[in-house]
């Protein structure tokens, strides 16, 4: 276990103080008398202890001690360096840089703009209410279009990527807007198209204009970048106006209070016509009184529906600039992109020639895509804490290529969001999910620990409320990366010998062991052979039921009195998975798998999984803890002490109208009482998956026409708000992530000899249609694929777009496990 190694501050400490001790004692050799050595001992004791604390301290945010998995990135991989790596914005372009060059959109219409800028968009806010926008098709690399539909407009995005020279190539982007309703042409619509400069990317910016037909662009040069160029043509419809602001903006997370902070009305010379307008050069000045050098550069153009522009960036390295990539030229590399998207969408998915049709390929391509498309580019430090830090303290600094669930609500990574985002991504290219699981494990501690929400960087960290900003190294989440990895030996166990992916494989493998232990060792129950989540509040009286965050289920109801006696059974089942995974992984890569073969077999053998998880007397799976169903919220009596809050502001608190007792947490039947069937660890001739799938079929449980619900109709916190102002989260409503699950499952059950095949496949196909045409119904009802879905009606609800794992559906049609 590399984990043996202790970091040089340790080693460093101890051999100061003992340099020092023998320096003294040399010198007074002879005279050192009892007490002093006592006092000595006593100093040698304390100073280790310093030294040790001091080593504990600094654990938590010290990097795990081998070699580093992302080997290349930035120019190195000059393919990725450029993309839509912004999932928080509408539109935007950055590198594959710790400080990038960033380029972005905001648009507003004119009669809709109020003074305080209200009716500009510009990050994806779930509060604009468009009526749908997302990635329709995108590859993930070199070419992507999006559509949004802003009221009766459609306002389309789309780029294309050309590789060359020595700085990540040229790329175009066109922004465009048409409407179905003839009477709305001639609606004046303003690109803000823009350019900024992270402070520290090393670089300048400037407004420049060539020639009298084009509109303003920016020249400029960065480290990553070298010299480079961006110039706007217009391609349908006439610019109106056009204006731009060069200046400095305090933060990549102030880039639309900077432009409402500028915009004024303006009067044209010629016409006499009055616009709103950006004022040209606004020069701030620092506190020394000096011109601050600009690091954002905003070009407006003002044009009557229809109206198109391209917007060209050219890096001065790529040497052959003759056909610039605009106009016609864009539109025949755009759409040779598409073809071939298609063709690869088909060639891996099958959905064609499966018989879908065309109206539901084009949903799967959509969900697919925005996926895809919603893969961000981070950097910066998580903040973290462990019991060993006074407060929380940074972690390092770190890049981080990942998916994210919802572009709008999470527009960040999450760890065990990402496992199953990997099940796409692999199917479509198996070397970009490789490199995101090389950023995400370089993530990891000396401990094991990977931090389960990443919040990087200025723009991510301006989204999270700051009480969920602190990650304590006690806390884990799924495992889900072990799903991906044994999909990944499955289906393209063949491949793996290409590409150096071995070698990403061998590298990976020292830190899947540690991530194994930190789960063996630091989530282990009192019992042996027993799992417990940590992160649960035992002593609040605020939760009816005190959530388990780290499980990723956050509300799901679990022993009513948290302590040390609890067991979870989704966990034991992760760590099996995670045993069976790694002995596979080590298999393929000739390593001693003994271990993992031994702990697999212990946590799958079905007679010890009955004995701590199998309830005789609901006859089901289930958590065991202190416990109790007989609790309610209320609020508390008037208190004489504080006669001067009136009552009614007081909290509800939780009120125990039973003790608790241990016992199996059984009155709970829902996803966790599922996972020993879920991560199929089952044999197939158990009675016991014999009750679970009529379990999965009951009326009145978890079967719906939709897919299965979180909890069981039946259970005391079914649609119970946890808090007055937690409404239930896992407690009744649909996820497409455990729905995936399921059906894997049953496919899985249905594949093998034993009494309950026939019904496994029964309960497949049905529960897999019914996903599908929820899910696809309600994205042409709404436009979105959503968070969850309401278990009465079907209805999508939570946020949105949420093409995380919902996005799943594809995988779902195309029938890929
Ligand atoms: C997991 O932990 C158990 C209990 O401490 C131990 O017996 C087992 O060997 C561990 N498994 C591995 C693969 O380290």
């Amino acid at each position: 276990m590399a984990r043996q190694r202790k970091p040089l501050s340790v080693d460093h400490s101890h051999h100061k103080y003992a340099k020092k001790i023998t320096h003294h004692t040399e010198k007074k050799n002879s005279k050192v008398s009892y007490w002093r050595r006592g006092v000595m001992i006593i100093c040698l004791a304390i100073a280790g202890c310093i030294g040790y604390m001091g080593y504990l301290e600094t654990r938590v945010n010290t990097p795990f001690d081998d070699q580093k998995m992302v080997v290349k990135t930035g120019l190195a991989a000059p393919d990725v360096y450029w993309g839509s790596y912004r999932p928080g914005v509408y539109f935007g372009l950055k590198t594959r840089d710790p400080y990038s060059l960033v380029s972005g959109l905001m648009w507003y219409f004119t009669r809709h703009i109020g003074a305080d800028g209200g009716g500009i968009r510009h990050w994806c806010e779930q509060g604009d209410n468009l009526d749908r926008y997302g990635w329709i098709e995108h590859n993930g690399k070199n070419f992507g279009i999006q559509e949004i539909q802003d009221g009766p407009f459609l306002i389309t995005t789309s780029f294309v990527k050309r590789l060359g020279g020595d700085h990540g190539g040229d790329w175009t982007a066109r922004i465009g807007v048409t409407s179905k309703d003839q009477r709305l042409e001639g609606e004046q619509i303003s690109f803000l198209v823009y350019t900024a400069v992270e402070e520290k990317s090393k670089g300048w910016i400037k407004p420049e204009r060539v020639g009298s037909h084009m509109i303003t662009g920016v020249r400029g040069e960065t480290e990553g970048l070298g010299p480079f160029s961006i110039k706007m043509f217009s391609n349908v419809g006439k610019v109106l106006h056009e204006s731009y602001l060069s200046t400095s903006a305090m933060g990549l997370h102030l880039l639309k209070e900077t432009v409402i902070n500028s915009l004024r009305l303006a009067t044209d010379k010629q016409t006499g016509k009055k616009w709103i307008s950006l004022p040209g050069e606004l020069n701030s000045r620092g506190p020394d009184g000096k011109t601050i050098e600009p690091n954002f550069i905003v070009t407006q153009v003002t044009g009557s529906v229809p109206f198109e522009i391209d917007v060209v960036f050219e890096s001065s390295s790529v040497l052959d600039h003759r056909e610039i990539l605009r106009g016609d030229v864009y539109s025949k590399e755009l759409q040779k992109w598409r073809d071939e998207f298609h063709h690869s969408f088909e060639e891996k998915f099958q959905l064609q020639s499966k018989g879908y049709s065309e109206k539901e390929i084009k949903f799967a391509a959509a969900a697919f895509s925005n996926l895809l498309g919603g893969i961000g580019y981070f950097y910066g430090s998580s903040r973290v804490e462990s019991s060993h830090t006074r407060g929380p303290v940074p972690y390092w600094k770190a890049a981080l290529y990942t998916a994210v669930p919802s572009r709008s609500f999470f527009p960040r990574g999450f760890l065990w969001d990402e496992g199953f985002h990997g099940l796409l991504i692999s199917s479509w290219d198996i070397d970009m999910e490789l490199d995101i699981i090389c950023h995400w494990f370089d993530l990891m501690n000396i401990e094991g620990w990977i931090p389960r929400e990443q919040i990087l960087g200025q723009e991510a960290l301006s989204k999270v409320p700051e009480e969920f900003v602190t990650q304590r190294n006690t806390n884990g989440n799924p495992p889900t990366f072990f799903i991906t990895l044994s999909f990944i030996l499955k289906k393209f166990g063949h491949t793996l010998h290409e590409n150096g992916r071995l070698d990403t494989l061998e590298r990976l493998f020292p830190r899947l062991q540690a991530w194994f232990d930190w789960f063996n060792v630091t989530q282990i129950g009192d019992m042996p052979g027993t799992y417990r989540w940590r992160g649960r509040d035992g002593t609040t009286n605020r939760e009816l039921n005190p959530k388990t965050l780290t499980s990723g289920l956050d509300d799901y109801p679990r022993a009513s009195h948290p302590n040390l006696d609890e067991r979870h059974v989704d966990l034991r089942c992760w760590i099996a998975l995670a045993a069976n995974t790694l002995a596979d992984l080590a298999k393929l890569l000739s390593r001693n798998e003994q271990k993992y073969v031994n702990t697999f077999q212990y946590l799958s053998n079905n007679n010890i999984l009955d004995d701590l998880h199998w309830s005789p007397l609901s006859q089901s799976y289930s958590d065991y803890g202190l416990h109790t169903d007989m609790v309610e919220l209320k609020k508390p009596p008037p208190s004489r002490s504080h006669s001067h809050h009136p009552a009614q502001t007081a909290e509800k608190i939780r009120v125990v109208l039973k003790d608790p007792e241990l016992r199996f947490v059984d009155s709970t039947f829902g996803y966790v009482s599922l996972f020993p069937f879920l991560l199929q660890l089952l044999q197939p001739d158990s009675p016991k998956l014999g009750k679970v799938l009529e379990d999965i079929r009951r009326p009145g449980l978890l079967w719906t026409e939709y897919g299965l619900r979180s909890l069981a109709k039946s259970s005391p916190l079914y649609m119970k708000w946890n808090t007055e102002h937690d409404p239930p989260y896992w407690r009744a409503p649909i996820w497409i992530n455990m729905n995936y699950l399921v059906v894997r499952a049953l496919k899985h059950y249905s594949e093998l000899e034993g009494p309950y095949q026939q019904k496994s496949l029964m309960l497949y196909n049905d529960l897999r249609k019914n996903l599908v045409k929820n899910i696809m119904k309600e994205y042409y009802r709404t436009g979105y694929l959503w968070e969850q879905y309401n278990d009465k009606t079907g209805e999508g609800q939570g946020s949105r777009p949420f093409t995380g794992w919902s996005a799943l559906v594809v995988l779902l049609m195309a029938e890929i496990y």
